[in-house]
């Protein structure tokens, strides 16, 4: 890592040390676009794209199952209207391997080719697979990654939900086809640390993944606009914990906030960059894309980081997550 970021392994790719999430970009079901929140629109979308570039969080990462392909879509409309900043961007998709894709091969290469269609792009930097639910073994999945690759379709390729235990055996179905694991990612926040303490961080520096933060935000909840009074919307179902317990975090990190003249936002993600890790935290407009990127002026020293540590939901896990067990 430096100061300008991670190279993704396997490719000439360089991501910043921050991204942005695009999970609510077109999505209705969970986000609310169109129906509870009218607020956001592919207006406010187009400004947080652009403000995201232009404070450096130049990494988009969507998937083929947010919006039901919206987001992917909205992402294209973004890349085609404005060229130059679409010269700065790196984007990441995802192949979602549901059970019944038993062709996983050409399961993959035509969610790709629809992605890349979407996307409006002839390839893109980061391809993923969206969590451990294949019924097929990482040896499948990585020949079918490989052949994305040899057709040129994609740069880098990386995982998501996969435990230490399935990043090692992804990374190692790769290197034997002559590719590399560049990312994995994984739900990560001062909510949920499990990656930390279960040693996934410590398996992804040891074989050059990088890992990249989901939530990093808690949804919302670390940002402290919402309280055990005012608490998010019931579809937020990831570091879905009580809200009295989130509050008490949360205290600390404003704490923390103050002495940096900083959001509360800002300081929950500077903790993750502080790990290792790259956050991606959704916004829908521009006051939040740039809230989110001047974390990247951040720097907490050890005893912050400590700090925080140990007003964490160290031991969360169990309530959240209920898709995704591992990582
Ligand atoms: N691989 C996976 O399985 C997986 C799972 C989940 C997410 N992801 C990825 O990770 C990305 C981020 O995760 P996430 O969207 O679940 O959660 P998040 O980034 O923790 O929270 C995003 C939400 O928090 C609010 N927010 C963001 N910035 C804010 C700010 N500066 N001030 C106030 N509120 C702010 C916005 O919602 P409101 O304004 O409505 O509160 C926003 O939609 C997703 O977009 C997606 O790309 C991946």
């Amino acid at each position: 890592m430096g100061d300008l970021g991670f190279q993704l392994a396997g490719s000439a790719t360089t991501i910043p040390r921050l991204g942005v999430g695009t999970w609510a970009w077109g999505d209705s079901k969970v986000w609310g676009m169109g129906s509870y929140d009218t607020s956001l629109t592919e207006d406010t979308i187009g400004e947080a794209w652009r403000a995201s570039i232009d404070m450096g969080a130049t990494f988009f990462d969507t998937a083929e199952v947010y919006g039901a392909g919206e987001s992917e879509r909205i992402i294209g409309r973004l890349l085609a209207g404005d060229p130059q900043r679409a010269a700065k961007v790196q984007i990441a998709s995802k192949f979602f391997p549901y059970p019944w894709k038993i062709n996983v091969r050409s399961q993959l290469l035509k969610s790709l080719r629809a992605s890349l269609e979407r996307l409006g792009l002839e390839k893109v930097d980061l391809y993923q697979v969206h969590g451990p639910v294949s019924l097929r073994g990482h040896g499948a999945l990585a020949e079918a990654m490989t052949a994305a690759h040899s057709e040129g379709l994609i740069g880098a390729i990386g995982v998501s939900n996969y435990s230490v235990r399935e990043t090692r055996s992804f990374a190692e179905q790769l290197s034997k086809r002559g590719l590399a694991l560049a990312t994995n990612q994984i739900e990560f926040s001062l909510l949920r640390r499990i990656p930390e303490t279960s040693g996934l961080l410590e398996t992804c520096r040891d074989l050059g993944v990088v890992p990249l933060a989901y939530s990093p935000l808690g949804q919302g909840r670390l940002t402290g606009k919402y309280s055990a009074t005012n608490p998010p919307p019931s579809t937020r179902t990831f570091s879905n914990y009580p809200m009295e317990k989130v509050d008490e975090v949360v205290r600390v990190v404003r704490e923390l906030a103050d002495a940096h003249e900083a959001t509360p936002g800002q300081i929950a993600l500077a903790w993750i960059m502080a790990k290792g890790a790259v956050p991606i935290p959704g916004a829908k407009n521009h006051d939040q894309a740039t809230d989110n990127a001047g974390a990247l002026k951040i720097s907490l020293s050890e005893e912050q980081v400590a700090r925080l540590d140990e007003a964490s939901l160290l031991k969360a896990g169990g309530l959240s997550n209920r898709f995704w067990q591992h990582g």
